[in-house]
């Protein structure tokens, strides 16, 4: 473990999509590899989550949770400073998952906005549940802290209220869960819509450096800026949005030439590439070197899951005590 000392606990989630993209480095993961230094870090790989609209076709799930491992690793999450899991390993979660659900009423879930969103094509009481399952990964180990983005706000206000009722019904046993909203840049895909995998608009960071090109020569740019020598407008330019995180000064670098019409878009996006590329290629090499060596990768989430799973029991301990449904002789 690290010198420095930590006090608070973060549990962060993210759903196995498989490989990760540009848009979930800079969405999330950069900020977890960030956070890592200064808090318990619990990184979980919530499996059953993703069963809630996946649960007929999951002969992909296995590879999409490694494959998320492996970028997690390439990243730079480190397994001495974060325990990385996959949810389904740590049994505790289906168990206050149930106890939870207990305590919170239909109508309270079927007004969240992400059910309002999708309950025509998604309706099972898994699916339903969705947020309970967040609060009990959330509150097994007793995190101060879940860095999200604000579209899991009232998700998290959920755990928060779910700690208080029980709380309040049984005994005082969890800590009340805060968001960590951190300042994300907005990563646009090459549609213009928002950098993701199921658009098909992302740049994978396992691209090689030529498939990185390709995909930037495909992105949507100002309509309007069609030649060299067209006035361009770079604010909301999703090409403008990345060069705002991998160029250095893109405001005098890059934005006044955009305007006047003196860099045209394919040079604009192969000043990008480069820059783009010059970054990933640590992360990419990184990538190369895990799947040579897989073992490792089964080896680190075996290790987060035994970690994991310390703690999540000693939680249950308390909350069959708190609840009065422990069994034991004393
Ligand atoms: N619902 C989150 C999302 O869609 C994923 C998630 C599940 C999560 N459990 C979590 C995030 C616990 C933070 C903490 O992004």
């Amino acid at each position: 473990m690290s010198e420095v000392i930590k006090k608070e606990t973060i549990l962060s989630g993210m759903q196995p999509t498989g490989s990760l993209h540009v848009g979930n480095l800079e969405g999330a993961l950069r900020n977890w590899v960030n956070l890592q230094e200064k808090y318990w870090m619990y990184c979980c790989i919530v499996d059953l989550h993703a069963l809630t609209a996946d649960y007929k076709d999951t002969k992909g799930m296995k590879d999409k949770v490694f494959q998320m491992a492996v970028d997690f690793l390439s990243a730079g999450l480190d397994p001495e400073k974060c325990a990385i899991f996959i949810q389904s390993e740590v049994p505790e979660h289906t168990e206050l998952h149930l106890l939870f659900s207990m305590l919170i009423t239909v109508p309270t879930l079927t007004r969240m906005p992400t059910y309002q969103d999708k309950k025509e094509t998604l309706d099972s009481y898994g699916f339903l549940g969705y947020p309970v399952l967040q609060a009990a990964d959330i509150c097994l180990y007793n995190a101060d802290k879940v860095p999200v983005g604000k579209d899991q706000e009232k998700h998290i206000w959920l755990a928060k209220d779910l700690a208080q009722r029980f709380n309040t019904i049984y005994k005082k046993t969890f800590k009340e869960p805060e968001a960590l909203f951190t300042t994300i840049p907005l990563i646009l895909g090459s549609d213009n819509r928002k950098m993701s995998k199921s658009y098909d608009n992302h740049i994978p960071l396992e691209f090689t450096e030529k498939q990185t090109e390709k995909r930037l020569r495909s992105f949507y740019t100002d309509p309007k800026k069609q030649r060299q020598g067209d006035p361009g407008t770079p604010e909301g330019c999703p090409i403008f949005l990345l060069h705002k995180v991998y160029t250095e000064n893109p405001e005098q670098e890059i934005a006044p030439e955009c305007r006047t019409g003196a860099l045209g878009c394919v040079d604009c996006k192969m000043k990008l590439n480069a820059n783009l590329n010059n970054a990933l290629q640590p992360i990419r090499d990184k990538r190369v070197e895990l799947l040579k060596n897989q073992d490792f990768v089964w080896d680190v989430l075996a290790t987060g899951r035994d970690r994991a799973r310390q703690r999540a029991g000693n939680m249950m301990d308390k909350v069959r005590k708190a609840m009065k449904i422990s069994y034991r002789k004393k």
